[in-house]
């Protein structure tokens, strides 16, 4: 698994970095450049490839989908660790950019992040059927704006120190990272003609996300910052509503599980085409940063 990871590292900073370098050089390239590089796990480029095997699709158009997928990533962390957000200094052993280049450039280098993603799906050279293309910029649209990652933050930032409902929370948990997630298990189906396979790879794309959320704010409970790469042990002291502030950290474990299983049961019929992405799925529920 972390061989096969550190391969997807590589080459989708690879494709980023030559993308990158046919453009235009502008200032805001290095702040942007900061943000996206050495960059993260590359989690949901993973899942991209991963399903992307399931469906025989050929690797080279796995690269856009991830780019843009990882440049939206990288801008929502961007902003995520802003004052007027989480307020973070460290991100990935690193300091945050704004701490770094301030926070109005950070502010830029995160919407020209947002922004290249869509450059990138609509890249000539991103040669597919071009409604199939536009049904990817749709609905990476969709999982970045007001019904997705914009609109979870929103919740997020407006749940702190409140008592809101379990299914509040999951669903803020949802559009803050399992939207972006259904895109990624999601989007390298639409590039094949399998209609029927759609929804289902969008659900469980969500609920991917969902875990991997959940995973996190374990993260935040459990581990130092130094392995995590970020500050940890942050939520409670912010007073953020998740799974382990309304059941605890065991049952939040449980519930963790319980949706492995679930996730897991719906990749049944794929047998052995699955191995990959179940063993992403796995180090996902067990990891530590
Ligand atoms: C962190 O995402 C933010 C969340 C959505 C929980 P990652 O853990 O994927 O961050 P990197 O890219 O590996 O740094
Ligand atoms: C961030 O969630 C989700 C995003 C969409 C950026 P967190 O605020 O928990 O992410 P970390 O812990 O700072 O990486
Ligand atoms: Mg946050
Ligand atoms: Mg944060
Ligand atoms: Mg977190």
């Amino acid at each position: 698994m972390k061989k096969k990871l550190n391969k997807i590292v590589n080459e989708v900073n690879t494709f980023l970095k030559n993308y990158l370098a046919k453009q235009k050089k502008t200032d805001l390239i290095i702040p942007i450049k900061y943000g996206l590089f050495p960059g993260g796990k590359k989690i949901r480029s993973k899942l991209i490839f991963d399903v992307g095997k399931i469906f025989n699709v050929e690797k080279k158009y796995l690269f856009y989908l991830s780019s843009a997928v990882e440049c939206i990533h990288a801008y929502s962390l961007i902003h995520d660790d802003l004052p007027c957000m989480d307020d973070d200094d460290i991100r990935r052993g690193k300091l945050t950019t704004h701490k770094k280049f301030g926070e109005a450039t950070a502010v830029l280098a995160g919407n020209s992040l947002l922004t290249l993603a869509f450059e990138i799906l609509s890249d000539p050279k991103f040669n597919i059927n071009e409604k199939k293309k536009i049904i990817l910029i749709n609905l990476i649209s969709q999982s970045s704006g007001h019904q997705g990652i914009a609109g979870g933050q929103f919740l997020d930032l407006n749940y702190e120190r409140k008592k809101v409902s379990k299914q509040k929370v999951i669903d803020m948990e949802i559009k803050k990272t399992g939207k972006l997630f259904s895109f990624s298990c999601l989007s390298p189906v639409i590039l094949t003609n399998k209609k029927n396979q759609i929804k289902k790879f969008s659900l469980i794309g969500e609920k991917i996300g969902l875990l991997f959320q959940i995973a996190d704010d374990l993260i935040d409970y459990r581990s130092s910052s130094k392995t995590a790469g970020k500050k940890t042990n942050k939520d409670s002291k912010r007073g953020k509503a998740t799974l382990i502030s309304l059941l605890g950290y065991k049952n939040a474990i449980i519930y963790a599980s319980r949706l492995k299983k679930e996730i897991f049961n719906s990749l049944v019929s794929y047998g052995s085409n699955a191995k990959d992405l179940k063993q992403t799925i796995e180090f996902i529920l067990n990891r530590n940063k």
